[in-house]
């Protein structure tokens, strides 16, 4: 009779976890298919993990929850047109619904993004635009005005006649060689500001580290460095750190901790910060709009902003 009991107990409790098992199948099945309804959108990376991108990757993938978007976040691990290139041919042999993605070269990029428009793939161009090029728009910082900023960032925080040393991130981008071309304008006013050599950081720390070293010690009488991708700062504080230069001023761009930090310990004077995040969020909410019909703006710039050690304290939005 207790083995029956027993039995009959093990025979219901196997029904019911099967039972269980099943409908929590279902479920995932049920996910699984309308996920895979939804529009597949692309973004591109310059770098993977450079934390500039996965704070745009973050506003896209937030933006892609409440719109309904399947929002792929890919990248190179550094730098590299080629790469990039290759995952922008991929995404369009693979009939996304949307691609975002950066332009590192017009001569490499528009023609692409013209490939995809004819295929029926929509292109927003993010960060770094393609304005020669087909696609539908562009979302980020305007990046002359981005470099006057930062120029009159140094205008107003640097007295006397000085030597300036530029580290940008890449030589052939479109923002990084507006940003250089805005903030030449302001400091061209200023005879008694000069910049004497530019060199390219291909966006990493390191490089610019060494780079920035390189300039120092070919022109010593540079007090005045100055970086316009997001780790060029840091990399120029490392330089400076080596070469026992604390006397150089350092300006830079966006808002990565190590930026935020220095600042507020007195190691770097300002910054000029994009706002990554919105932009990452409003390419997504634009593809939305546009896959659904709706008439777009073919250009949306994102704010900016100068921080120093007065407002570093501060909160800020993301
Ligand atoms: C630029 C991006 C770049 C990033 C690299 C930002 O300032 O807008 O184009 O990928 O820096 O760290």
């Amino acid at each position: 009779m207790i083995l029956f009991v027993l039995f009959l107990y093990a025979f219901f409790h196997f029904i019911t976890v099967t039972k269980q098992l099943e409908k929590t199948v279902a479920k995932l099945q049920h996910e699984q298919k309308a996920a895979s309804h939804l529009p597949h959108v692309i973004l591109i990376s310059q770098v993977f993990d450079n934390p500039y991108w996965r704070k745009i990757e973050q506003g896209a993938k937030e933006a892609g929850k409440l719109y309904g978007v399947n929002i792929e976040y890919i990248g190179p691990l550094r730098t590299s047109i080629d790469e990039q290139v290759k995952l922008l041919e991929k995404a369009i042999a693979s009939r996304v619904d949307g691609i975002i993605v950066q332009n590192l070269k017009d001569e490499a990029f528009t023609p692409l993004i013209d490939k995809a428009i004819s295929r029926n793939i929509p292109v927003i161009t993010i960060d770094a635009d393609a304005p020669k090029s087909r696609r539908i728009a562009y979302v980020g910082t305007n990046n002359f005005e981005a470099g006057q900023l930062l120029g009159q960032a140094v205008v107003s925080r640097i007295e006397g006649e000085r030597f300036i040393g530029v580290i940008i991130g890449t030589d052939t981008s479109e923002n990084q060689r507006l940003r250089l071309q805005g903030f030449l304008s302001v400091i061209h006013q200023h005879p008694r500001l000069k910049v004497v050599s530019v060199a390219s950081s291909s966006i990493s720390r390191i490089q610019a580290s060494i780079q920035a070293e390189q300039m120092l010690r070919k022109h010593p009488n540079i007090s005045i460095m100055v970086g316009t991708s997001a780790l060029d700062a840091i990399g120029i504080r490392m330089a400076t750190k080596n070469l026992h230069r604390n006397d150089i001023q350092i300006f830079g761009f966006d808002d990565v901790e190590e930026t935020i930090e220095a600042i507020k310990n007195g190691d770097i004077v300002a910054t000029v910060v994009q706002k990554p995040y919105d932009m990452g969020y409003s390419a997504v909410k634009l593809m939305v709009d546009h896959l659904s019909g709706k008439q777009i703006h073919k250009e949306h710039f994102t704010s900016i902003e100068v921080i120093d050690r007065q407002n570093a304290q501060q909160g800020r939005n993301k």
